[in-house]
């Protein structure tokens, strides 16, 4: 499938009805995640034939574009029912047969050994961690480490790329920023005072093949 195939099957994608602040449902336009998966399969061959984990994965935009650019299956988490209600609906309407989803709290996932180092690849777009949840792009990303036996594709704002470099150091993992993008964050919470809210973020690669 070409880029601007995916990107357009990936504008049809319904997005949360009522995004919760608290769980910072933003949602990866179908521009960045048409980009993303295009290289993960294309530059690194992580998504045809392999089993696929996506992390907080909303109404499910990456999720749907893995299946489409034929991963033998993936699995989608997230905590919050009402946008995997959403998910699930999407994926009905494109008749995906290779996608799964799982209600879980991301923290808890390590509790499970199930899915330790299960998954060849693990996509994501976590919460950044600001206002009341600082750190949890940081577990996140651990938790993705535990799952995958192959790699990581995560974004986080470029303005902590030192501290996630260096935490990923200590982790004993090989971590790779591919691309620097502006992420148009749509004004959908009220503390956005203007229209839209550029920033930063950082397409990383995290190398899981010997951790
Ligand atoms: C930035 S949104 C990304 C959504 C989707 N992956 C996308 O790319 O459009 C972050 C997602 O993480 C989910 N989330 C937040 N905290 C979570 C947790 N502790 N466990 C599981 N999912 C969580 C939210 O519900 C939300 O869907």
């Amino acid at each position: 499938m070409r880029l601007k195939e995916l990107e357009g099957y990936l504008q049809q994608v319904d997005v949360f009805e009522k995004p919760k602040v608290d769980l910072e449902q933003y949602p990866t336009t179908p521009h960045i995640a048409a980009h993303m998966l295009y290289t993960i399969d294309s530059t690194f061959g992580d998504i045809e034939g392999k089993l696929v984990g996506d992390l907080g994965c909303g109404c499910g935009v990456l999720s749907i574009g893995s299946c489409m650019l034929g991963s033998a299956m993936t699995i989608g988490f997230d905590v919050d029912c009402d946008a995997l209600e959403v998910a699930a609906r999407n994926c009905a309407e494109f008749e995906l047969q290779t996608c799964e989803l799982i209600q879980v709290d991301v923290e808890k996932i390590a509790l499970c050994d199930r899915w330790r180092k299960a998954f060849d690849t693990i996509i994501m777009n976590p919460p950044f961690g600001t206002k009341n949840n600082r750190g949890i792009d940081l577990m996140f990303l651990q938790q993705a480490i535990s799952m995958s036996n192959t790699a990581v594709y995560s974004l986080h704002k470029t303005a902590t790329r030192e501290h996630i470099k260096k935490k990923a150091s200590e982790w004993g993992v090989q971590l790779e920023v591919l691309a620097e993008l502006r992420f148009d964050l749509a004004a959908s919470y009220k503390f956005h005072r203007k229209k839209t809210v550029d920033i930063a973020v950082d397409f990383v690669r995290v190398d899981c093949s010997n951790s």
